[in-house]
């Protein structure tokens, strides 16, 4: 996809929009827009107009990822990637592109039927972002939103499907155990970010597994982590730093099950001397499961 992409946008399919609300405002400090033409409630977390999509529903899981691209360009030249690789590539109807604040985008499924969105010419805000709950900001900009793990059907496949045909950049793999059970993950990067997409054959029902929010201040994640337990929201991992990429993160359970990650102090990549390495834990300390009541 190039060094200009960046994961932009992320959808979702929530039965629960109110609890949304809140945990969205109260817990990782977003903001919330105006309904979209479609009703969907739009967070915001930077410049850019919108970054979550929450669509009600009863899926609990993505409906959508949004790669941004540069340009038109850039999109085309992608789907004619996709094109060439036998991948059905859709155009975006206007009512879409409205409802993501885009000025153009093209979809398709990928290896485990996750509906993949291609989009140039993101709105920006008129206001800039600032949050009372995460003071310091979110690290965006040209690392895109933050990074999501998806459920892969098989890890080999879809390797393949996003580094052959759509050109994304291999960053490590872990193969660890981790709580008794065996972890392969793989870990893609399409900028700066150490990876912008990860993928795991995971034992459970959803597709997405977490997506992360970076933030400019340590403080930050330590507040978000006390926030959960003040507000009751269910942790799944304390803090502790990954052995990739160096974040020192925690996880939680978000209203649809699926988890979120806040992060700070990620390394970034620089491709013209980046080793890829196999890593054989998934975190140097830290990160211990937390037992659900
Ligand atoms: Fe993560």
């Amino acid at each position: 996809m190039g060094t200009a992409a960046q994961l932009g946008y992320l959808g979702i399919e929530v039965s629960h929009v109110g609890a949304w609300r809140r945990f969205a405002r109260e817990v990782l400090g977003l903001a919330i827009g105006p309904p979209r033409p479609d009703g969907a409630l739009p967070l915001r977390m930077d410049g850019h107009a919108q970054r979550f999509l929450l669509h009600e529903g009863p899926k609990d899981d993505v409906a959508y990822i949004g790669w941004e691209l540069a340009n038109p360009a850039a999109l085309d030249a992608v789907a004619r990637r996709l094109g060439r690789a036998g991948v059905s590539v859709h155009s975006g109807t206007a009512e879409e592109s409205a409802v993501r604040g885009v000025q153009g985008l093209h979809w398709f499924e990928d290896p485990n039927d996750i509906r993949v969105e291609l989009a140039y010419g993101a709105a920006r805000a008129m206001d800039p972002f600032v949050s009372e709950r995460m003071r310091s900001g979110f690290r965006t900009g040209s690392q895109g939103m933050g990074h999501v793990l998806v459920n892969a059907r098989s890890n080999a496949e879809t390797e393949r499907f996003y580094r052959e045909v759509l050109g994304f950049m291999l960053t490590d793999y872990v193969n660890a155990e981790v709580s008794g059970h065996p972890l392969h993950a793989v870990f893609l990067h399409v900028n700066p970010r150490h990876h912008s997409l990860a993928f795991a054959e995971l034992p459970i029902p959803k597709r997405l597994h977490h997506v992360m929010l970076e933030v400019n201040s340590i403080d930050d994640v330590g507040a978000a982590f006390d926030r959960c337990q003040e507000l009751g929201v269910p942790l799944q991992r304390t803090i502790g730093r990954h052995q990739n990429d160096r974040m020192v993160s925690f996880y939680g359970y978000t209203p649809s099950g699926f988890c979120f990650e806040v992060g700070w102090g990620a390394r970034e990549i620089d491709d013209r001397s980046w080793e890829v390495k196999v890593y054989p834990g998934a975190s140097e300390w830290g990160h211990r499961p937390v037992a659900q009541a």
